[in-house]
């Protein structure tokens, strides 16, 4: 009878040691360096900067716009009013029953002869890139064809088409020194990109995503049962909704040039989606 009460008493210290260590990590990764926001920009009146950039009458490309974050993010384009001309660069034509989207075009293309596809890329002001597969649907191989190749080939030729702002969702956790392949793809990527020297290179890293995705994942879907609670007690520490994504980054493109390069993590993805929100 002792050795259960001891056995039951330790499990439980180890339990509660456990969750008190999960909850400092997740208050931590909530709360960090308050310096690392951009609070600076959060200073601007939004209405006033969306209205100087419309007058500019800028285009923009989409990459992935099927994808859970990027038809959030062309949702949001469209509704911004931002830009003269949106295109939809994609493997495959889309239908869109409502009427917001007849204005967008749609440019169908074979990811495998890029090359022969340069003018989809050409005269774009700015570009979006919410490309990406998993390892699970495309192996290892699949996935850095699309996730370094594809993002790198449709960079460069956006940039030799005329792009000045690139902007890329990668991930949480990008690291090109990682051991994981994972990460280790999201940082390489990132690190080719900057390399072509766009005006203005604007890298996103969300966290888990938060959608109601129409693709079967049980990885990710446990992920996100799991998370839904911690989500409520620590929004901003590891994941955030896809919409809030594609409104950080549609807010992020009238906001005046703070550094050529842009690395906006989490948190600050969630404080961008909301600037400019009535309160
Ligand atoms: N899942 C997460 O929790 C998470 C977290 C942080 C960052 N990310 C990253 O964020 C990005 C967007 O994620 P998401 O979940 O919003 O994307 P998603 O729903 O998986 O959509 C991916 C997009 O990429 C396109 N795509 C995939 N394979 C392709 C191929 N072989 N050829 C051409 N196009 C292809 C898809 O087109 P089709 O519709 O034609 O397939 C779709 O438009 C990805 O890079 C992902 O790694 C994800």
């Amino acid at each position: 009878m002792t050795i259960l009460v001891c056995s039951w008493f330790n499990a439980a210290a180890l339990l509660s040691l456990l969750v008190l260590s999960a909850a400092y990590l997740l208050y931590q990764l909530e709360n960090p360096d308050p310096q690392t926001l951009p609070c600076f920009r959060m200073s601007h009146d939004m209405d006033a900067l969306r209205q100087s950039f419309k007058m500019l009458n800028k285009s923009c490309f989409v990459l992935g716009a099927s994808g859970e974050t990027g038809k959030e993010l062309l949702e949001e384009i469209i509704k911004s009013q931002l830009f003269s001309k949106i295109v939809i660069i994609g493997r495959r034509t889309l239908t869109f029953e409502d009427e917001m989207y007849k204005n967008v075009i749609q440019e169908v293309v074979d990811f495998e002869k890029l090359d022969e596809h340069a003018s989809a890329f050409q005269g774009h002001d700015l570009g979006f890139c919410c490309l990406g597969t998993t390892r699970s649907k495309a192996g290892s191989e699949g996935f850095v064809r699309v996730d370094y190749d594809y993002v790198l080939k449709s960079a460069q030729l956006a940039k030799a088409g005329g792009c000045t702002h690139f902007t890329l969702q990668s991930s949480k956790g990008a690291d090109k020194n990682s051991s994981v392949l994972y990460t280790r793809i999201k940082g390489q990527i990132e690190a080719a990109v900057e390399e072509l020297g766009f005006d203005r290179y604007s890298i996103f890293r969300p966290g888990i995503l938060m959608c109601d995705r129409q693709e079967s994942r049980p990885m990710e879907w446990a992920a996100r049962k799991v998370l839904g609670p911690i989500s409520y007690v620590f929004p901003t520490a590891i994941s955030i909704p896809t919409s809030l994504v594609g409104k950080a980054m549609v807010n992020n493109v009238v906001l005046p040039l703070d550094k050529k390069v842009e690395l906006f993590e989490n948190k600050v993805v969630h404080t961008l989606g909301k600037l400019g929100e009535q309160k």
